[in-house]
């Protein structure tokens, strides 16, 4: 008992300290890079915004699943791969080029519309974390489970799964089920550990190196959580690229459509790898 006079500054002062060390963790582990569905956003996510065009690309506009969706390619490849769209929705013509990409490969490509005619719209008064509160990443997840059991029903046989931004999120959730023979994050966002631990099918990850939101000794965890779990993966970090350059590159910057192309070429690849052998 004489001691404790002496214990209780040492564990004020422990105490302190350890408060000090975890305020620090939270400011360092929310850069500007990050964003939640309840916090932050980082700028990278909505920079460059897409000019929507609703009768952009080489496909059409077809209901599946209850869902509004660009398809671009022949059912008959009985292949499908769903290309889950950032906060800017299906009408995005890059997105939609992508799509028109991944059909020339022989896939039948499916942009849905995740939003119902509600994308999200920069420079206007609703932000993003008001547009979040109805636009939630769990809820785009259900939706495409069931859209992954619509394009099933029409006949196709396997689908990939590759995830822009906001749908980075909802594509890991996928990851989780055995719906999907593989995915792709073209990044991830807001994805934590304890996601990729859950995950089941081979999965890709393309990371920007600016994205301070999921930082390579992030991304390296990832690796270990998959490889120990046995799970096929391949995790890339593009050098010198920003969240959002696979979709939101700028079209006359030949630097930047260089490392889009890229990344989209290594999506396909992976896709390919694990769709084609079904
Ligand atoms: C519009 O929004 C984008 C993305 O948030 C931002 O980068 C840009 O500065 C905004 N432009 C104006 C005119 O407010
Ligand atoms: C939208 O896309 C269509 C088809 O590619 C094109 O003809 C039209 O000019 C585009 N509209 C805008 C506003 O870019
Ligand atoms: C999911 O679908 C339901 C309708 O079936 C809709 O109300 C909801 O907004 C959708 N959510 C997302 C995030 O796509
Ligand atoms: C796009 O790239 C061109 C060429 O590098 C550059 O001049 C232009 O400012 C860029 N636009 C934006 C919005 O960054």
């Amino acid at each position: 008992m004489a001691r404790l006079p002496k214990l209780i500054p040492f564990l004020s002062s422990t105490i302190s300290k350890l408060a000090f060390l975890l305020s620090l963790a939270i400011l360092l582990s929310l850069p500007l890079g990050f964003y939640s569905e309840d916090g932050t956003f980082s700028r990278h996510c909505l920079e460059n915004p897409p000019v929507v065009n609703s009768s952009y690309g080489a496909g059409s506009v077809q209901n599946i699943g209850g869902h509004k969706a660009y398809v671009s390619g022949h059912l008959h490849s009985k292949l499908a791969i769903i290309l889950v769209s950032d906060v800017y929705g299906y009408e995005a013509p890059h997105l939609r080029k992508i799509a028109d990409k991944v059909a020339e490969s022989g896939f039948y490509a499916v942009v849905p519309d995740f939003f119902f005619g509600d994308p999200f719209v920069a420079n206007t008064s609703r932000t993003v974390q008001e547009w979040l509160k109805t636009h939630g990443t769990d809820e785009g997840s259900k939706n495409a489970t069931r859209i992954i059991a619509a394009l099933k029903g029409n006949g196709i046989l396997a689908v990939g799964a590759a995830g822009f931004c906001w749908g980075g999120n909802v594509v890991v959730k996928v990851s989780k089920t055995y719906n999907i023979k593989a995915a792709v994050l073209l990044h991830p966002s807001w994805v934590t550990l304890d996601d990729i631990e859950a995950v089941k099918v081979p999965l890709s990850i393309l990371a920007a190196e600016l994205d301070k939101g999921t930082p390579a000794n992030l991304l390296k965890q990832f690796e270990e959580a998959l490889s120990k779990n046995k799970v096929d993966n391949f995790i890339k970090i593009f050098p010198n690229v920003k969240h959002g350059w696979t979709v939101r590159y700028n079209d006359t910057d030949p630097v930047a459509v260089k490392a889009a192309e890229e990344s989209h070429q290594d999506m396909l690849h992976w896709l390919t790898k694990y769709l084609k052998k079904t």
